[in-house]
């Protein structure tokens, strides 16, 4: 097995799988105000076409895949496709990135279903926030997904906030309450850039800003992780010395970016492999694939795409003008 390497030599084991381009909320941050146009069904890659890239790529090393969106519990019968992959040979996590809407009813059956790390966005804890910045009122049901993944006791739960300056900054003690209280790691996400999200420098909080209000309440201690981890992550302990039952992490995009050790790539739910999420281009695997591409067609795509993958992504200003599509058709 020659694993799926770039040209600086950064090894690929982690792919990122958007199901669907569609979403249930409006985030401000993540899609326009007006929308996007959603693709139709025929666009998307079939269950099987997702299938066969990922075992392609988990034959090569892959042992981590997550699926996300769009919002992945809108894509129907989701559950037989977590099957199927959950089967793959040599992989280890299967991870799911969800908004909770759907979760109340489903979190057992997804658990059932082989996803063994869940991560929920909440950005808020305030019900008129999450209405504004989600353009949805729908923030009970998502208390309740929440409530539904702390009892369902996956591998690992996550539940990932966008800190954005003058919205939700003045949130972060709450959230590390949440985290203390209850075996939940609570990542603090810096704000990025993206096509028409409203994105400016003045937004964004850094984490070590966001460290420093924290620490009013707790002292964070540093918990050692994976070198290709994105997020750096934090023990909490009250001025007690009570240890919290969960943690809380950074992730640091923007003011220390991880380039050097990343190991991701993305299949975007209309089949293009992306190889950097700030990067525009993309391999288009889903013709070729419908053109009667053979496997070792594919992963020769795999590999050019890795090619190309950039050292780094440019600073935030360079990005937030560049042409990459909006978060919600890359998929998050
Ligand atoms: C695009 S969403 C897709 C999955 C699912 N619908 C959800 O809400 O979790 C994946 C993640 O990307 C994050 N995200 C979207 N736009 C972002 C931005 N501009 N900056 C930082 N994180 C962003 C979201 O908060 C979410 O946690």
């Amino acid at each position: 097995m020659t694993a799926l390497t770039d040209s600086f030599g950064r090894v690929h084991t982690y792919l990122r799988i958007s199901v669907t381009d569609k979403c249930n909320l409006r985030c401000a941050y993540c899609m326009p105000a007006e929308g996007i146009v959603w693709r139709q069904k025929e666009e998307l890659l079939t269950f099987e076409e997702i299938e066969r890239v990922a075992s392609i790529m988990v034959k090569f090393g892959v042992n981590k895949i997550r699926l996300t969106g769009g919002e992945p519990m809108v894509r129907r019968n989701i559950e037989n496709l977590a099957k199927n992959l959950s089967r793959l040979d040599g992989l280890k996590t299967l991870a799911m990135t969800t908004n909770a809407t759907m979760l109340a009813e489903t979190a057992q059956t997804l658990k059932e279903s082989g996803i063994n790390a869940l991560n929920i966005s909440l950005d808020t804890l305030k019900r008129e926030r999450f209405l504004k910045i989600t353009r949805r009122d729908q923030f009970d049901t998502v208390w309740a997904g929440l409530q539904a993944a702390l009892t369902t006791g996956f591998d690992e739960l996550k539940l990932n906030s966008v800190v954005i300056a003058g919205f939700n900054d003045d949130e972060l003690l709450e959230f590390s309450d949440l985290a203390f209280n209850n075996k939940l790691n609570v990542r603090f996400i810096e704000f990025m850039p993206f096509k028409d999200n409203e994105w400016n420098v003045e937004k964004v909080v850094t984490y070590k800003d966001m460290i420093k209000e924290i620490e009013k309440r707790y002292t964070l201690t540093p918990i050692k992780s994976d070198r290709s981890a994105v997020a750096k992550d934090f023990s909490l302990h009250d001025r007690d010395g009570n240890l919290g039952k969960g943690s809380v992490a950074f992730i640091t995009s923007m003011s220390d970016s991880f380039c050097a050790t990343c190991n991701r790539l993305r299949l975007t739910a209309d089949g293009q492999i992306k190889s950097c999420l700030f990067y525009p281009a993309e391999i288009n695997l889903r013709d070729r694939m419908r053109d009667g591409a053979s496997d070792a067609d594919i992963e020769a795509m795999i590999r050019h795409a890795l090619q190309l993958k950039p050292e780094a992504h440019p600073p935030a200003e360079e990005l937030a003008k560049s042409d990459n599509r909006t978060m919600i058709e890359i998929g998050g």
